[in-house]
C-alpha cells in the first residue's frame, strides 16, 4: 500500500530529495484528493502547501518521503482502533501515529519546528501523538514490556514523531519535550509554586494511613511553606558546611571498608592487589549510612561485618515500594487497594516498614535533643553534638512533628537509590575511560593536597569531578523526567500549551541529543567545564537538569552532589578502577533509571 502511494504521488525513493524538499521549503503541489486528506478545508489543487511541515505536524515525519524502510500507521483522528489510511480509510483533520516504536532508527528530530501553513501558531491538537486511546497505548505499554524500556522509548518516539509529542496511557497525559529552547520556555511559566506530576498511590498510602504529606507529594502554598524551612537545613551553605565532614567520614569509612575487602578477597593483578565486584549493595549501604548520618546525626554501622537486619531491611522496602510505584502509576490503584490486589498489598507495606523505619529514628533523636537539652541546661553550655537535619528542625520548631516525620521519611527516601545507583554508573564510566580517570585523580590529588583538610576548599578545585557527577546524570539521569503543569499558556515549537498541561522533560533523549550535546556517547566530563581547553565556552543553559531546576528543584541536591563527590574523591586517592568489558550497561527504569544487570567493577590499591 505504502509502495502504491508512493508511486501515485511520486513521493521519492531517495533520502536526497528530502534535503532538496527542505531547501525549497517543502513548496510542492500535492493532488487534491491527497490535500483534502491531510488538509479537509482544502479548496483546490493549486493550494500551495508545505509538504514536509505538514507532514511533521502531523507526525508524518520525513520517514515516508525519503523512502526508508520503516512502517508507520497513521490513523485517524479519535479513533486509533482498526482503521488507518494505509489501509484505506479517510483521514481526518489531525492524525495521530501509534507506530512511534516500530521506526527502527529513524532520523533525528531536527531544532525548532517550522511555522504552520500559513505562519500561525498551531493548536494543541496538532501536536503529534502517539494514540489518542490511553487504554488502547497501557495495553500496548504493557504487552511490550515497555514501562521497563520508557526513557527508550521517548527516544525512539522524539526520532519519529520530532521534538514534541503528546502521549496518553492509562489516565496520565503529557506533552513531552526535550529541547533547551523549550525547556526554557517551561520553565519560565512555571509560577510561584510549581507543580509536578503527582505520585497519586504515594498520596493514597498517605492518606489510608493518615500520615501526612512532605514537600514531595505537596503543593500550593502549604508546599511553599514547608520548603522554605527545609531549604535552610538542606540547601543553604551554611547547612551544607555542616553535613559535609559527615558525609566524609562516611565515604571514608566506607573506603576503609573496600580496602579491607581488597586486602582480604583480593590477589594479585600486574602487581597491585585488585578486587572484582559488583559494588550495587555496598553503594546502597553507603548511601543509607550516608543520608542517616546528614539526618539523624546517627551512624548505622553499615560497613561492619554484621550490619542490622532492620537497615537491609529498609533496603529491600525501598526497592520494593519504586518498583511496585510504576505499574500503579497507571492503575487503577484505588480500586486495587479496594480488592486487596497484591501488587497494592507489597506496594503499601513497603511503605509502612519505611515508615516505621523513620519514625524509630525520629523516636529516637526527639530523645536524645531532649535529653541534650537537658544535660546543657544543668551544666549552661552550648552542645556541639550533631543532632543532624532532625535536631535543627526540632531546634527550631517551626514544623510540627508530624510535618517533621513527614518530611524526614521523605528525605530518607530520596536519599538513598538516587545516590546509589549514579555511583554505579560513575564509577563503571571512569572504569571503562582510563585517560578521563587519570585526568580527574590528577586534578583530585593537587587539590586535595592544597586544601589540607578543608573539605569544602578540596571541592572547589576539582571542576573535573563535579563534572563526572554531571556527565553520569547526563547519561544516566537517575529521575527519567522532570514535570512541570505551566501557569500561563506557552508556545513549544510552535505549538500552543495551554496552562495546566503537564508538560515533561524528557531527559535521557535530552542527555543522549546530537542536537544538543557534541558527541553525546562520549564521556567527557571536561563539557561542563565553564571554560574548556582552548578557551572556549560551551552553551549550558538548561541542559543539565538532573535535579529539575527553579523553587522546586531537588531538594536533597546539595547533599546528593556532596555525597557522590566525596565518595568518588576517596575512591580515586585509593583505587584504580578498570573493567573487563567496556560494553555498554543495559539500562531499565523501575521509577529510578538503574542498570538491568549492576557493572563489575576491578578496584586496584594505587
Ligand atoms: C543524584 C541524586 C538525585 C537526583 C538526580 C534527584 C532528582 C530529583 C528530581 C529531578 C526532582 C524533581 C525536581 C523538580 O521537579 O524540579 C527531585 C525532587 C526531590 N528530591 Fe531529589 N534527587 C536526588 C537526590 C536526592 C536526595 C539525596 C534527597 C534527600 C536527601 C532527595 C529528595 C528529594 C525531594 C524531597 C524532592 C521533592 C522536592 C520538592 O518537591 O520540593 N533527592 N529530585
Amino acid at each position: 500500500m505504502r509502495a502504491h502511494y508512493r508511486r501515485k504521488y511520486q513521493l521519492s525513493e531517495n533520502p536526497k530529495d528530502t534535503n532538496h524538499l527542505r531547501s525549497v521549503g517543502g513548496k510542492v503541489s500535492l493532488p487534491l484528493e491527497l490535500l483534502k486528506m491531510i488538509n479537509p478545508e482544502t479548496k483546490n489543487k493549486d493550494d500551495s502547501f508545505n509538504l514536509l511541515s505538514a507532514f511533521q505536524g502531523l507526525g508524518f515525519g520525513t520517514v515516508m518521503l525519503t523512502g526508508r524502510n520503516y512502517f508507520m500507521c497513521v490513523r485517524a483522528q479519535g479513533t486509533c482502533g482498526s482503521t488507518n489510511l494505509l489501509c484505506g480509510v479517510m483521514l481526518q483533520r489531525a492524525f495521530c501515529m501509534t507506530a512511534a516504536e516500530t521506526v527502527a532508527k529513524s532520523e533525528r528530530s531536527k531544532g525548532v519546528r517550522k511555522r504552520g501553513v500559513d505562519g500561525r501558531v498551531r493548536r494543541f491538537e496538532e501536536i503529534p501523538h502517539t494514540g489518542r486511546s490511553g487504554w488502547i497505548n497501557l495495553l500496548k505499554f504493557w504487552r511490550e514490556g515497555r514501562f521497563g524500556q520508557i526513557h527508550k522509548h521517548m527516544e525512539r518516539t522524539f526520532s519519529a514523531l520530532g521534538p514534541i509529542y503528546r502521549e496518553h496511557v492509562a489516565t496520565q497525559s503529557s506533552v513531552n519535550i526535550f529541547l533547551p529552547s523549550d525547556i526554557g520556555e517551561l520553565f519560565r511559566s512555571e509560577g510561584l509554586y510549581p507543580e509536578r506530576m503527582t505520585v497519586q498511590p504515594w498520596v493514597t498510602h498517605r492518606e489510608i494511613r493518615h500520615h501526612s504529606k512532605g514537600v514531595f507529594l505537596k503543593n500550593g502554598e502549604e508546599w511553599r511553606a514547608d520548603r522554605l524551612l527545609l531549604n535552610k537545613e538542606v540547601m543553604m551553605n551554611v547547612a551544607v558546611q555542616r553535613f559535609l565532614p559527615h558525609l566524609d567520614e562516611v565515604a571514608r569509612d566506607f573506603c576503609r571498608m573496600l580496602q579491607a575487602r581488597v586486602e582480604k578477597e583480593g590477589r594479585v593483578v600486574e602487581g597491585k592487589q585488585s578486587l572484582t565486584i559488583e559494588p550495587s549493595s555496598d553503594l546502597f549501604r553507603f548511601g543509607l549510612e550516608a543520608i542517616c548520618h546528614v539526618l539523624y546525626g546517627e551512624r548505622m554501622g553499615l560497613f561492619s561485618s554484621s550490619p542490622s537486619m532492620e537497615s537491609q531491611k529498609f533496603i529491600w522496602a525501598l526497592k520494593q515500594m519504586l518498583a511496585t510505584t510504576n505499574p500503579l502509576l497507571y492503575l487503577p490503584h484505588r480500586l486495587l487497594l479496594r480488592v486487596g490486589a497484591p501488587l497494592w498489598v507489597q506496594h503499601a507495606s513497603a511503605w509502612d516498614y519505611i515508615f516505621s523505619h523513620a519514625d524509630v529514628r525520629i523516636q529516637r533523636g526527639y530523645q536524645r535533643q531532649s535529653s541534650s537539652r537537658g544535660r546543657r541546661s544543668e551544666a549552661g553550655a552550648a552542645g556541639d553534638r550533631h543532632t543532624g537535619v532532625l535536631g535543627q528542625l526540632l531546634e527550631k520548631g517551626q514544623l510540627s512533628m508530624d510535618l517533621i516525620k513527614a518530611n524526614m521519611t521523605e528525605l530518607m527516601v530520596g536519599g538513598v537509590d538516587t545516590t546509589a545507583v549514579p555511583l554505579q554508573f560513575a564509577l563503571f564510566e571512569l572504569a571503562r575511560n582510563p585517560e578521563v580517570q587519570e585526568k580527574v585523580r590528577q586534578q583530585v590529588i593537587e587539590s586535595w593536597a592544597q586544601a589540607a583538610g578543608d573539605l569544602q576548599k578540596a571541592l572547589q578545585g576539582v571542576p573535573l569531578l563535579k563534572g563526572t557527577v554531571k556527565e553520569t546524570l547526563r547519561l544516566y539521569p537517575v529521575a527519567i523526567t522532570v514535570q512541570r503543569r505551566p501557569v500561563k499558556d506557552v508556545v513549544l515549537q510552535n505549538y500552543h500549551v495551554p496552562a495546566g498541561t503537564m508538560v515533561q522533560v524528557c531527559l535521557y533523549p535530552l542527555g543522549r541529543s546530537a542536537e544538543v550535546f557534541d558527541d553525546p556517547e562520549r564521556f567527557d566530563p571536561e563539557r561542563w567545564c565553564s571554560i574548556r581547553e582552548g578557551g572556549q565556552r560551551p552553551e549550558l543553559g538548561f541542559r543539565f537538569m538532573a535535579f529539575g531546576l527553579g523553587a522546586r528543584q531537588c531538594v536533597g541536591r546539595r547533599i546528593a552532589e556532596n555525597q557522590m563527590q566525596l565518595l568518588l574523591m576517596r575512591v580515586l586517592l585509593s583505587f584504580h578502577l578498570s573493567v573487563q568489558s567496556s560494553e555498554d550497561v543495559k539500562t531499565t527504569f523501575a521509577f529510578l533509571l538503574q542498570p538491568e544487570t549492576p557493572p563489575r567493577i576491578t578496584f586496584s590499591r594505587i
